[in-house]
């Protein structure tokens, strides 16, 4: 890619992102969903907290506050959830405060000139459902289905969807092992789960569209790419391709069934590796040692991280195959839009986040120029939140947060992204010499000018 400066496209949404749970907060004190008992369980053990103070976007007017702090960044669109828990937390019983506090911030995010883009599902469910077998029930889809009218009734001003979020983290952390609660892996439930969510997404996207015939509705999905070590190597590149199957492209082709059930594809990208083949049996399941989540890894391969970077969950930074995969989506469902619905970096002292968003967005021009239909691009997130498992350890935010007095202050990486999304371009040369530090700034350049 040469280092010139480079337009998006008009009509080009550039957004930062949420999930309810994420954001919320006063778990403890509700105890309505299926993650709640993790949460009181681990209460006073750091990183997870017993105050509970956190982004807090449940109180008025804390989501108010950074939604304003999204609109002086220049952003046109906010991705937020809404928490099926909330507003069903007894089967059947409808919840008319959640329902009035949803409506004050969606208010709030059109009247601010900002575009919602709602979750149903991110993870989470209530407890209820969670009783009677959450994703494996027989119940799932029909439940999900009945949930989306009712939003679908009350929230019609909104015209962006999104059903699911990332049904293969789900499969892989709460069946394929038990990384996530209740911490039991359900091996043999994994084909029935996915068939659950493909009926629930159909059910919600039919919903939508007949009750909002005017909306867009897709489903997130994440894929973390893999590559073979050695790109010579006939053996190697065929596990990649093998892995990738399962891992990233099955799934999202599954859910969406072939991408017919969805106006868009929404894609959630943060990182890549590549993988070698070693001579022993290692590798099948490895202990992550911070937070004893198990991680299951292919047999007789090792995991090579690429990159010269790492962000705090040691994930390598990898916008090369930010390309790779997307060049794979288009290609795969040519005549669907993509969205890039998540794709940040956890960096508490926002040593790496500048090089992290110029980088993957100069990786998506250069797939755009390559022919891929990207429309959308929402950084995750737009404040520091709760991470699934790790609690307030990890920082996503452009915004940053204090979790325990909840004071927040815009990170300076924040104002690289204001530049490229009021602009409405890279201008290279110039961001990297103003936002990014010395030692950063060669790296920077000769990532971009190799992006292929
Ligand atoms: C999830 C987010 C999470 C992020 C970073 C994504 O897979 O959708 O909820 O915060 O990863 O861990």
């Amino acid at each position: 890619m040469q280092l010139e400066r480079r337009q998006f496209p008009d009509s080009f949404v550039f957004g930062a992102g949420v999930s309810a749970y994420q954001v919320e907060g006063n778990r403890l004190h509700l105890r309505n969903n299926d993650w709640d008992d993790y949460y009181a369980a681990h209460r006073n053990h750091q990183p997870y907290t017993n105050k509970e103070i956190g982004p807090d976007w449940w109180t008025y007017p804390k989501a108010e506050h950074d939604i304003d702090i999204a609109k002086d960044l220049g952003l046109g669109s906010l991705r937020i959830g809404i928490e099926w828990a909330r507003i069903e937390p007894r089967k059947g019983e409808i919840n008319k405060v959640a329902i009035k506090r949803y409506r004050e911030i969606i208010d709030y995010i059109h009247s601010s000139g900002l575009t919602p883009l709602i979750t149903l599902n991110h993870f989470t469910l209530p407890y209820w459902l969670g009783k009677e077998g959450g994703y494996t029930s027989s119940n799932f889809a029909s439940s999900f289905k009945r949930y989306s009218e009712f939003i679908a009734d009350n929230f019609g001003d909104v015209k962006n969807w999104l059903t699911l979020n990332e049904p293969t983290m789900t499969l892989t952390n709460q069946y394929l092992s038990d990384a996530w609660p209740p911490r039991k892996a359900r091996v043999r439930s994994a084909p029935t789960v996915l068939e659950n969510m493909r009926r629930a997404n159909h059910l919600a996207y039919d919903c939508l569209k007949t009750k909002i015939p005017d909306s867009e509705v897709g489903s997130a999905h994440t894929m973390i790419w893999v590559e073979p070590y050695s790109r010579r190597s006939l053996f190697q590149k065929s596990w990649a391709s093998i892995i990738n199957y399962f891992l990233n492209k099955m799934p999202i082709d599954k859910v969406t069934e072939g991408g017919n059930m969805a106006d868009f594809i929404g894609f959630n990208y943060y990182t890549g590796c590549f993988i070698k083949p070693v001579p022993r049996l290692t590798g099948l399941v490895m202990r992550e040692e911070e937070y004893g989540v198990p991680k299951t890894y292919p047999p007789c391969f090792e995991i090579v991280l690429p990159g010269k970077y790492r962000m705090d969950t040691g994930w390598p930074i990898v916008p090369e195959f930010f390309i790779h995969s997307l060049e794979y989506l288009h290609k795969k469902f040519p005549a669907k839009p993509i969205v890039i619905t998540e794709n940040g970096i956890a960096d508490e002292k926002d040593k790496y986040r500048s090089f992290y968003i110029l980088t993957h967005l100069a990786a998506l021009q250069q797939a755009i120029l390559k022919g891929v239909d990207v429309k959308g691009y929402y950084y995750w997130s737009s404040v520091d939140n709760l991470e699934f498992m790790a609690g307030y350890k990890y920082k996503f935010g452009l915004i940053s947060i204090d979790h325990e007095t909840g004071e927040r202050k815009v990170r300076p990486s924040a104002q690289l992204y204001k530049e490229i999304a009021t602009s409405r371009q890279i201008d290279v040369e110039g961001l990297i010499k103003k936002y990014l530090p010395l030692d950063q700034q060669m790296p920077a350049r000769e990532v971009i000018f190799n992006l292929k």
